[in-house]
């Protein structure tokens, strides 16, 4: 982590209103978590407490204490998916990468999470990866979706 490139991004959002999110949004992006040095920094020149900032970052799903790989794949666990198979899905994305729901392959590439409804229940079972929507897909066909991502095809 560079502490240059963080006091940067603090200096981008001068405005008050969200100025913690928006700050905590771009560290996020660029680390892909928050690293307790950059929460260190953000405190001091915010004059915000760590204990305040801790809270923020682990009250949002979307920030992360813990390094996340380079693609997130968001597996949909709501009640439509979970009807359509999602647990098995789930299993089939678990083998093929290696890892459970909630954790990073040792390379860093893929991070395994479980969400709550992706808000396109009509395509069940859903997934996502790095934002993209996969509906309708069954657990044999995972290895092809997943092929693609590490080809760098999948984007
Ligand atoms: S329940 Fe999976 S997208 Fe809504």
């Amino acid at each position: 982590m560079n502490t240059a490139e963080v006091r940067e991004i603090i200096a981008r959002h001068p405005e008050p209103e969200g100025r913690v999110a928006a700050i905590l949004e771009e560290i996020q992006k660029k680390y892909r978590h928050l690293p307790e040095e950059a929460l260190r920094i953000v405190s001091g020149e915010l004059g915000v407490s760590l204990t305040r900032l801790y809270g923020v970052a682990t009250f949002y799903a979307a920030f992360s204490l813990e390094p996340k790989g380079e693609h997130l794949i968001s597996i949909c666990h709501g009640t439509a998916c979970h009807v359509k198979g999602a647990k098995n899905l789930a299993e089939r994305w678990e083998r093929e990468v290696g890892i459970k729901e909630g954790q990073t392959t040792a390379d860093g590439m893929f991070t395994l999470e479980a969400v709550r409804c992706l808000g396109c229940c009509s395509l069940a079972p859903v997934f996502s990866i790095d934002g993209k929507t996969y509906g309708g897909v069954k657990p044999d066909q995972v290895p092809e979706v997943l092929g693609e991502w590490k080809g760098g095809g999948g984007r």
